[in-house]
């Protein structure tokens, strides 16, 4: 059995998810405040997790561009602050731990996006992902932004094809790796550093970039959602896919598709690592797990997850007859994200009701599998999920808010992984504050090097001028 990955799967905002603010365990009262995710940060670093992961977006649930009153009273979504300007106060709390943030394609700009993931890369000592989006609550931050057009679902992904190359021409091809020489007649070597030159389609770009080589140079790249459009985008730029597994069937369905993809494009299947997420409730026995799920599940409520649904897909089932089936509101297809809504409509599966879509949107909301048990049972599950669906990992996402979704992994499923062989050992020196040398987050997920591998379409920028332009990758030249 292959060893997996671990990683969290957290916002910055009041919840992660639906609302549990009525719960003790809430994080009403700390989640804006640095030291909270410090401290999330240490315990996972102690614990040997692979990365802790900020999804992010500028959006916010909206219907028909009003906000709703119970976005504003339950904090759904909002407020939120920014993940990226936590991530160095998390780097410098801890040694080891990874971070992945979300910086979407849409309303960025590429220098300024390479910049600064460089500078992240810089400042964690090559510590750093970027989860690559096109963006959810897009009308909403269309409107914040005052961009105004919406452009449509597929056309979104050719930007963030352009928009990725360009910012791999800036990391890869801009320095030559021995360009620095910090001596006291130069700084670096002019012979060794070029502009890079991008006309393209969206983006045109001529100029040196003005960060030098960091570890990693290309953070990790990471990708989310899983639209036809959505993975032939993966299988072309993605060091790591993020899904939501659903079952064991569906996960291996997906995990299968983006490979095949991933092969289409040139690349070797096994060099994407797929992580799904998962929420974990897990308690010294079976039964005292059940009651802690309940206790969960009491605290979702309909009209919540029907605004939240409506934010995701801009498809608005508040007040709509719980009895009518999906056909007689006209089906569900969004320009927005597709992900979400193929889970409800699926090939052969009767057509669902509005009101049983709601129903199951609120058990589960966007996440991945739902997994109840004492410790054992937990491992095992997690053992058949990997072996059913060729997946490389986990993300744990938060269950009343709070900490404690992640400190009873730890404390009760953590050491069973371990015993198994599912999960490495920590490092010595692990947790008696000892330095160690500390792994770059490419070389721990992918047991490879530093640096973006050679089979990635990112390395043909490397070792001098390469205009990148919107045409597709040409297969890698050696650097
Ligand atoms: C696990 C997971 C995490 C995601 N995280 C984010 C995020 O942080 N920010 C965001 O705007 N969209 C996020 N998304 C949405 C997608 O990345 C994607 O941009 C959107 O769903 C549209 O593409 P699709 O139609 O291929 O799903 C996430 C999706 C998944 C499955």
């Amino acid at each position: 059995m292959k060893q997996i990955s671990l990683g969290v799967f957290e916002m910055l905002n009041p919840n992660n998810g639906l609302p549990t603010l009525s719960h003790p365990q809430n994080r009403t009262a700390t989640w804006d405040n640095v030291d909270y995710w410090t401290s999330l940060a240490t315990t996972l670093d102690d614990a040997g997790f692979d990365f802790l992961f900020f999804a992010d977006t500028y959006g916010y649930p909206t219907i028909e561009g009003a906000l709703p009153d119970a976005v504003v009273r339950h904090g759904i979504q909002f407020p939120g602050l920014d993940p990226m300007l936590m991530i160095s106060a998390l780097a410098r709390a801890t040694r080891r731990l990874g971070f992945v943030v979300t910086s979407p394609t849409t309303v960025e700009r590429p220098y300024a996006t390479a910049r600064r993931f460089a500078s992240l890369d810089q400042y964690t000592a090559g510590r750093i992902g970027w989860n690559i989006v096109t963006g959810s609550s897009q009308a909403t931050t269309d409107a914040l932004f005052g961009t105004g057009t919406e452009q449509s679902h597929d056309s979104r992904y050719d930007v963030a094809d352009e928009f990725v190359d360009l910012c791999l021409n800036l990391w890869e091809g801009g320095w030559d790796d021995d360009a620095v020489e910090r001596t006291s007649a130069a700084y670096a070597n002019p012979a060794k550093v070029r502009p890079t030159v991008h006309a393209g389609t969206h983006f045109a770009a001529s100029g040196t970039f003005a960060v030098a080589p960091t570890p990693q140079r290309t953070p990790v790249l990471f990708q989310a959602g899983t639209s036809a459009r959505g993975r032939a985008f993966a299988a072309r730029n993605a060091e790591c896919v993020f899904i939501q597994g659903q079952s064991i069937a569906q996960a291996a369905k997906v995990v299968a598709e983006i490979r095949a993809e991933a092969v289409s494009a040139g690349r070797d299947p096994a060099a994407i690592k797929i992580i799904s997420g998962a929420t974990v409730t897990v308690a010294g026995t079976a039964e005292e797990a059940a009651e802690r799920r309940a206790e969960l599940e009491a605290q979702y409520s309909l009209e919540d997850a029907a605004v939240m649904f409506a934010g995701f897909t801009g498809v608005n089932l508040v007040g709509v007859d719980p009895a009518l089936p999906l056909t007689e509101i006209g089906g569900l297809s969004s320009n927005q994200g597709q992900t979400l809504l193929d889970r409800y409509v699926r090939d052969g599966a009767p057509v669902p009701t509005v009101g049983e879509i709601l129903g199951r949107f609120r058990l589960t909301a966007l996440r991945g599998f739902q997994i109840t048990g004492g410790p054992e049972q937990v491992a095992d599950e997690l053992e058949a999920i990997i072996a059913g669906t060729g997946l490389d990992g986990f993300m744990l996402e938060p269950t009343f808010g709070g900490p404690e979704a992640f400190t009873d992994f730890i404390a009760l499923v953590l050491p069973l992984l371990r015993n198994r062989g599912l999960y490495p050992p920590l490092p010595v020196g692990g947790t008696d504050g000892e330095a160690t040398t500390a792994p770059t987050l490419r070389e721990r997920l992918t047991g490879g090097a530093a640096r973006l591998p050679q089979t990635h379409p990112g390395s043909r920028f490397r070792g001098g001028p390469l205009a990148s332009t919107s045409q597709s990758p040409s297969p890698a030249r050696e650097a």
